[in-house]
């Protein structure tokens, strides 16, 4: 976390009730490639600056109190973009391991990673098994990197390893309820996010964390991700205490 970081808004803004805030953020982290061409740089420089913002980000929710931040990466359609973008962000990944482990470890965040993570490239793996294995009794927030992430295909893998352990008769269908069901998502022991936000203006969810979304509160920004700073995020938390949640109540 040594890049960007932000001098301003260290302290919680007043305005926000720091009982009132999210448990647990996720991003959506889009308009890197736009960033970039506004600035005349090749698309992967987008992503260069998405990564420091990511990390100013994390640092605030941790100086803000908010116990956990699951980023949207990479998911299972981005394998379909040009071959050098694929490659850059993996190297973005594995460097970011690497080169963070430390600090990360001495800011006690817990890092995690959330997909299908057999089908990234070898040494990319063996990084984020370091990095989880390292950092899994960290406690001031727990960090998701959802990579090679799709919603669809989370459920269904869940779907599937509960139809084997009914099929080896370890359970019965009718236990199968929304508890157990959510142990075997990539998000298992984590909460579901209060709050997602989205950057760059687009209204969709894309195939992100779809059954933990299920009353989250939806906030899209125009703003693109490399320039969305603890300003804009403190917008988006302002929005968030204003909202009435009512979990399909009245
Ligand atoms: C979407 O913007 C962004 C991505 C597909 C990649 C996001 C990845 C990062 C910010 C790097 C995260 C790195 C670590 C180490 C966790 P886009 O490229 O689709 O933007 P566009 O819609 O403007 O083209």
């Amino acid at each position: 976390m040594t890049a960007k970081p932000s001098t301003l808004l260290r302290e919680l803004p007043a305005d926000l009730e720091r009982d009132r805030l999210p448990k647990h953020v996720a991003v959506i982290m889009d308009g890197n490639g736009r960033w970039a061409k506004k600035q005349g740089l090749p698309r992967i420089m987008g992503h260069r600056r998405g990564v420091d913002t990511l990390k100013d980000i994390l640092r605030c929710c941790k100086d803000w109190g908010i116990g956990a931040l699951t980023a949207y990466a990479f998911s299972t359609e981005n394998w379909g973009r040009p071959l050098e973008e694929v490659d850059f962000l993996m190297t973005l990944f594995e460097r970011f391991c690497d080169q963070e482990l430390k600090e990360m470890m001495q800011e006690d965040v817990c890092i995690r990673f959330v997909g299908n993570l057999s089908a990234l490239p070898n040494s990319l793996q063996l990084e984020i098994e370091r990095s989880m294995a390292e950092t899994q009794h960290n406690k001031s927030i727990r960090f998701s990197i959802a990579t090679n992430y799709g919603g669809r295909q989370e459920i269904i893998q869940a779907c599937r390893a509960i139809a084997a352990q009914v099929k080896q008769g370890l359970i019965d269908p009718e236990q199968i309820n929304e508890a157990l069901f959510e142990q075997h998502l990539y998000t298992a022991g984590g909460c579901d996010p209060d709050l997602l936000i989205r950057t760059s203006g687009e209204m969709r969810i894309s195939n992100f964390l779809l059954w933990q979304v299920a009353y989250s509160e939806l906030y899209v920004t125009n703003t693109l991700w490399p320039d969305f700073d603890r300003a804009a995020f403190h917008q988006a938390l302002s929005a968030f205490q204003q909202r009435d949640r009512r979990f399909g109540k009245v």
